[in-house]
């Protein structure tokens, strides 16, 4: 089949380089692509939100399946206009989108259908007031966010009551967020360990990508400025079997059946953000795709033909026949520009990407072409992935960064703690 991703980042990368791997795959294409993605792809030069030209060109190119990776064309109805060309696409519908692109729709449809996330309050730009009496009446911290899709920089973590009546200001009042800010969320701050728990899902069935961890502030320890994200592991072993069983029970299934009860059943890549708190697994965001850079740590883990099975998802009838894991690990570390996540530099040169040991991968996230050279052309510029067959999490970790020694580029930042709190929680005594 002739496949078609949409998108050019990191994830985007990733994706690519899996269906490469499909035996029923003859060829890809990915709009608009990077440098990196042009090595394994054909480049089309239409960005991710062009709804009308990607309709055209795959129609005109006949392509079998697309699979969009940011969440923009998603919450615009790319999946609606493709389906009404007739044309196969995995992803949700924009209604189904929903669940990513307004925080008020996903608080109000967790409530309706009783999943856990932290207890919250919505205004709307004529309720500001009661917004104020709503925080004074509150205990700090409180989470303030804004509705709509803010590129990851919509939820501030506010320590006093003060700081969330500027923040709620700042949004219904000023013009902080854009359309994206004239609804908030104002909820409570939860403890506990972040996960993300992505499926795949025809809407009925679901299979379950190995949990993974992220790691969104820019600095090591979680310090420093909220990023879109500076690396991740899989699988994360703070779900262990039964979380994992809990949490289909407690959470992925009442929300597609939830989904389906209310007319817009959700197909393609749920992403559950979740709070591992001391009361149980808490949905503090969905997002209608993969994640990133989580993507690039499951996608490696799974087996078997994976557009087989993005294919059937995206047609309804989910064949898990094409799903399998692997056993093993991934460790994807994410090197960034000078200034990332302010104002980068980019345009400088990057060595080191041709002589990469086997079991590791450098899916680009910024990068371009200029003449032999690969130059950074992004804030996040390289996902360095370590894919370890059969190997514990520590092993992996140390391919990862010591591909991460090989390479180099002016100004290049990374973490150096990427998957220790997993290594800290696998040695720790068990409190069993
Ligand atoms: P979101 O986009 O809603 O996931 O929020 C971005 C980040 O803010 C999350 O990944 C968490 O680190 C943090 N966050 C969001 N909501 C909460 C909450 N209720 N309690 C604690 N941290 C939160
Ligand atoms: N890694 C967080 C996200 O993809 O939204």
């Amino acid at each position: 089949m002739k496949v078609l991703v949409v998108g050019s980042g990191g994830r985007e990368h990733a994706l690519v380089w899996r269906l490469r791997q499909s035996p029923s795959v003859s060829h890809v294409y990915c709009s608009p692509g990077n440098a990196g993605i042009a090595q394994q792809a054909e480049l089309v030069s239409l960005n991710a939100t062009d709804i009308d030209g990607l309709v055209a060109f795959a129609t005109q190119e006949r392509i079998d399946l697309t699979v969009v990776g940011p969440e923009q064309p998603l919450v615009m109805g790319i999946v609606d206009r493709f389906a009404a060309a007739g044309l196969t696409i995995f992803g949700p519908t924009q209604a189904a989108a929903r669940l990513e692109g307004s925080k008020a729709f996903a608080k109000e449809f967790m409530q309706r259908h009783n999943i856990p996330t932290p207890r919250y309050k919505t205004f709307r730009k004529n309720q500001r007031d009661a917004a104020v009496r709503f925080i004074d009446g509150a205990a700090p911290p409180l989470v303030v966010k804004a509705d709509g899709l803010a590129a990851g920089k919509g939820v501030l973590i506010c320590e006093t009551r003060e700081d969330a009546n500027a923040a709620v200001r700042g949004m219904l009042q000023g013009n902080a967020f854009g359309a994206a800010g004239q609804t908030v969320v104002v909820e409570e701050f939860l403890h506990g360990e972040e996960v993300s728990v992505l499926i795949i899902t025809d809407g009925t069935r679901a299979v379950p990508l190995p949990p993974a961890q992220d790691h969104k502030r820019a600095l090591d320890d979680d310090r420093g400025k909220n990023t879109g994200g500076m690396g991740a592991y899989a699988p994360a072993p703070v779900v262990d079997d039964a979380l994992l069983n809990r949490i289909h029970r407690e959470i992925i299934e009442p929300t597609l059946a939830g989904m389906r009860a209310e007319g817009s059943p959700y197909r393609g890549c749920l992403y559950c953000g979740l709070m591992v708190t001391d009361s149980g697994p808490k949905v503090l965001e969905y997002n209608c795709r993969f994640g990133d850079p989580e993507a690039q740590v499951v996608v490696p883990l799974l087996d078997g033909d994976f557009a087989r099975l993005l294919l059937s998802a995206a047609q309804g009838a989910l064949d898990e026949s094409a799903y399998a894991l692997r056993d093993g690990s991934a460790v994807c570390i994410v090197l960034a520009s000078a200034g990332y996540p302010d104002e980068y530099t980019t345009g400088k040169r990057i060595s080191g990407l041709d002589s990469l040991p086997p079991g590791v991968v450098a899916f680009h996230a910024g990068t371009k072409r200029s003449g032999n050279d690969i130059l950074t052309a992004g804030g996040r510029v390289l996902g360095m992935t370590a894919v370890g067959d059969g190997k514990d999490l520590a092993s992996t970790i140390e391919i990862a960064y010591d591909a991460v020694g090989m390479i180099a580029f002016e100004g290049m930042q990374y973490r150096r703690d990427i998957g220790r709190k997993a290594l800290r929680r696998l040695h720790a005594p068990s409190t069993q």
